[in-house]
């Protein structure tokens, strides 16, 4: 668990101005250019013309060489993301596959496992490098998810949600999809050096942790485990914002009806064991 209480700042009120104006400058420095100043609909386009181009087509290659491929699947595999029990998984931003070929290895056998993206040819290109009859993919923009109010009990999103213009609007929509205690995988591009470059070659946003994390609160998401792929990672800021996400249970008599003695729940922004009724 994190983002417990927030520290009590003795800081002057002017000296969070300055601290808040100091980070939105940084922002738009690190940021790159073409998020802003672009309607959405064009920004959509460049997104989707570059992942059709030569960057796409490398990105399979690159996330071997940078290690993140390996990195993501430790996440699956030493369980700090259990997938145990996921009935209907979404990935998001499904890219050429390297998320759902970890959920194809590590979730149930009959979990239902779906990819979205936003780009065709990377739908193709996914398809064509895992080979598997398991994920159906359906094209889709995060921003307006063609699913059902809580159709997914279980959602990753890796590296997508920086390439959505209203960053609330995006989270609003996994909010939407996911059924009450379902839970996210996200892995975001930070507001680092790093991120910086990473936002120049794809053009997406950067965003700031805590930021992101008031966000998150504000939409009624527990707060989960952060990840650090490695030591290193944790060390250098590498990696972006990876962190669990959970959505709360609307406190009903029937939710708590159907809760067992014993239970964890997650309700009314607190997590509690049910005692049992003797
Ligand atoms: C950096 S890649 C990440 C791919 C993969 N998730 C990974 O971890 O390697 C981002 C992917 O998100 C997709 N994408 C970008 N904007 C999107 C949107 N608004 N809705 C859905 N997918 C989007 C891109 O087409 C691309 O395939």
């Amino acid at each position: 668990m994190i983002g417990g209480n927030p520290k009590k700042s003795i800081l002057h009120p002017l000296a969070h101005k300055a601290k808040r104006w100091k980070r939105q400058v940084l922002h738009r420095l690190v940021e790159a250019k073409t998020i802003h100043g672009t309607s959405n609909s064009q920004y959509r386009k460049k997104v989707i013309g570059i992942y059709a181009g030569q960057r796409g087509a490398m990105l399979a290659r690159s996330n071997q060489i940078s290690g993140h491929f390996r990195n993501g699947e430790s996440v699956f595999k030493n369980r700090q993301f259990n997938l145990r029990g996921a009935k209907d998984i979404l990935d998001i931003g499904s890219g050429s596959g390297p998320i759902l070929s970890h959920l194809i290895e590590y979730a149930d056998e009959n979990t239902n496992i779906t990819g979205l993206d936003i780009s065709s040819v990377m739908i193709d290109r996914a398809r064509k490098r895992l080979d598997s009859k398991r994920p159906r993919f359906v094209l889709g923009d995060l921003a307006q998810l063609p699913f059902q109010d809580e159709a997914f009990d279980c959602i990753t999103c890796g590296y997508a949600l920086e390439h959505v213009p209203d960053t609330r609007q995006g989270m609003e929509e996994i909010y939407r999809v996911l059924s009450p205690g379902g839970r996210v995988l996200l892995f975001v591009t930070e507001d680092t050096f790093v991120g910086a470059w990473t936002s120049r070659i794809w053009n997406c946003r950067t965003h700031n942790r805590k930021e992101l994390y008031d966000l998150f609160k504000s939409l009624d998401f527990e707060l989960g485990k952060e990840f650090w792929f490695t030591r290193f990672h944790r060390m250098l800021r590498l990696g972006g914002i990876c962190i669990e996400l959970v959505k709360r249970h609307p406190i009903t008599s029937d939710y708590l009806g159907s809760v067992a003695a014993g239970d964890q729940v997650i309700a009314a922004g607190r997590v509690s064991a049910v005692s049992s009724p003797n």
